[in-house]
């Protein structure tokens, strides 16, 4: 059974059958008018260029994005490993201060700002067990999640996909978001990010953050590759299209009113 549905054998037969093979982009840190999109995002051939990192096309765009919102240059990133959103805010003249609980994946973060030589500081913690002194008026939020919306990269994740797993996820999901609310200032804003589309991770974890907290307001973002559904915005892949498509990714932004 493994064997037939290995995410590798899977994702040949997607490729060879219902859809082309997803395209890699590198996101270049310094601006170039050759770029394919927003002048920094290149098609990745074979090997990285100097410079340059590896993101989807639709993280990139949400970056860009929703970055405006952050008024506070200092921006808290609860869950930053491998550092994709932590490296281009870093870019965008943010200070990120990095935390993230997984060894291996600060591990990645780290060989990926040796190699762009920059200088981020990521330290290894449990977000949802340590004890903050200090709030903050930026907050990224990218939770663990089923990586539903990257179901063109690894196809099997639709199949492997159980009820309960959802569950928990949004249990979790939901204890980061109370636990970023709690150490955020008074009209600060927090960036809620899964890259899924099911509504057990995306939708449904605002609503109930929106029930329980009166003193949220959430803020409408303007970009033409995202579609608002409710409370939040999902990337849409569509947009994407000449260029190869997108992950899809669910995108949330809450500001903490005072009460
Ligand atoms: C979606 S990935 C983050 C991707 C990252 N933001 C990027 O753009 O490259 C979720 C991350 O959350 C981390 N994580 C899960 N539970 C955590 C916790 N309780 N505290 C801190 N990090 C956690 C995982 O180790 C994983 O690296």
């Amino acid at each position: 059974m493994d064997k037939i549905f290995s995410s590798n054998t899977i994702r040949n037969y997607l490729y060879s059958s219902f859809f082309n093979k997803p395209i890699n982009y590198q996101v270049s840190l310094i601006d170039k008018k050759e770029a394919y999109y927003r002048k920094r995002v290149f098609i990745l051939e074979k090997k990285i260029v100097k410079g340059c990192f590896v993101q989807d096309i639709g993280n990139f765009e949400i970056i860009n994005t929703i970055h405006k919102f952050y008024k506070d240059k200092n921006i808290l990133d609860v869950c930053a490993a491998p550092g994709g959103k932590s490296i281009l805010l870093n870019s965008l003249g943010y200070n990120v201060i990095a935390i993230d609980k997984s060894q291996n994946q600060i591990k990645k973060f780290a060989e990926n700002l040796k190699r762009l030589n920059i200088k981020i500081n990521i330290q290894k913690i449990d977000f949802l067990k340590s004890k903050f002194n200090s709030k903050y008026n930026s907050i990224l939020l990218d939770a663990p999640c089923s990586a539903l919306g990257t179901f063109r990269r690894n196809p099997d994740v639709t199949v492997k996909i159980e009820q309960s797993q959802m569950k928990k996820h949004q249990k979790t999901q939901l204890q980061m978001v109370e636990k970023s609310l709690k150490i955020l200032n008074d009209n600060g804003f927090l960036v809620y990010i899964v890259c899924s589309f099911h509504p057990f991770e995306t939708i449904e974890v605002i609503d109930k953050i929106m029930q329980k907290h009166k003193n949220i307001r959430l803020h409408d973002i303007s970009s033409n590759k995202m579609i608002k559904r409710h409370n939040g915005y999902f990337i849409n892949p569509l947009s994407f299209k000449e260029l190869g498509g997108s992950d899809v990714f669910f995108v949330s932004v809450l500001e903490k009113m005072k009460k």
